[in-house]
């Protein structure tokens, strides 16, 4: 009887205990500079951030908190005309040799050519997941939402509220999945000229440096990740929880045609169609529905 009166008194207790932390504030408030803080600044009243690249060097912003599960939005405008050689990227990443990385990354190009979204996602050190992508917009022109959905089900990459690729959980099956670790929120922009627009054929024009990339209205509704904690304890069914709510676990129907009309259009390059790289070994979850 004891013990279940005591029963909701504890629930109460936990929830309170492990209500997410909601990351919701501003880049002045929840982000620092990490590198090229010289050139680059947080402008408005904290909401706004531009990188900088020049000779001197790039710049960029990580968070403060790390996050188990969460949302985290970003509205980037790319850096415009000639941006070959740059890379603007905006990625969640623990540290340690056995890293989970979830990125986004945007590899310039020429004035006139199409930028490359490229996607990637790292489990306990594992990467070699890439997917890329032509945007249906101009990237340079206006600010578009990149954000990323991770939960214990499945991570989701959005852009402008359609779904492009998923990344489901089939750990049950042996493969990695990233909930065991925190992750933090880095934003950067970079000179990545020996590689990234047309394999490292075009380099970056410094005449036209100063290259900067905008980013603004950046929210984590994530949950903060203080250290080693069961996933039990981020995922506890409170309200606040969203992200384990149904409507989370699978894409709506709506939700599926619309990342079928971006990966029947727009996919430029998908890892799990690349049988020469993987020398017909393909990774394991290629053979998984991924939606
Ligand atoms: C950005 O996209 C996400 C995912 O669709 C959505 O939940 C969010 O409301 C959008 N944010 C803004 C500022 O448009
Ligand atoms: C740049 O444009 C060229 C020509 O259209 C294209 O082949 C290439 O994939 C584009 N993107 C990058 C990052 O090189």
């Amino acid at each position: 009887m004891a013990s279940f009166r005591a029963l909701p008194l504890a629930m109460f207790i936990l929830a309170i205990a492990f209500h997410p932390g909601l990351a919701d504030g501003t880049f002045s408030e929840s982000m620092y500079f990490n590198w090229g803080a010289q050139h680059s600044s947080i402008l408005g009243n904290g909401d706004d951030l531009q990188l900088v690249l020049d000779r001197t060097s790039g710049s960029g912003v990580q968070s403060k908190g790390a996050f188990l599960f969460g949302s985290i939005e970003m509205l980037i405008k790319l850096v415009p005309g000639n941006s070959a050689g740059t890379v603007t990227a905006n990625y969640l990443s623990s540290t340690g040799t056995k890293h989970d990385e979830i990125d986004f990354e945007f590899l310039g190009n020429s004035s006139g050519q199409p930028y490359t979204i490229h996607t990637n996602i790292y489990t306990q050190g594992i990467g070699n997941r890439e997917q890329q992508f032509r945007p249906w917009f101009d990237p340079t022109a206006d600010f578009h939402n990149y954000t990323i959905h991770w939960n214990p089900t499945e991570v989701v990459w959005y852009i402008d509220g359609l779904p492009i690729r998923v990344f489901r959980n089939y750990q049950s099956e042996g493969i990695a999945y990233p909930n065991q670790q925190g992750m933090r929120i880095y934003s950067s922009l970079w000179n990545a000229d020996n590689w990234a627009t047309r394999g490292g054929l075009v380099k970056i024009d410094w005449n036209i440096a100063p290259f900067i990339a905008r980013f603004r209205c950046f929210r984590a509704r994530a949950c903060q990740w203080d250290g080693p904690v069961s996933i039990s304890q981020c995922a506890s069914p409170t309200p606040a929880n969203w992200w384990t709510s149904p409507t989370y676990r699978q894409l709506s129907y709506g939700k599926l045609g619309q990342m079928k009309w971006v990966r029947d259009n727009y996919m430029i390059y998908n890892y799990c169609k690349d049988t020469k790289r993987f020398n017909g070994q393909m990774p394991p979850e290629c053979f998984k529905p991924q939606y």
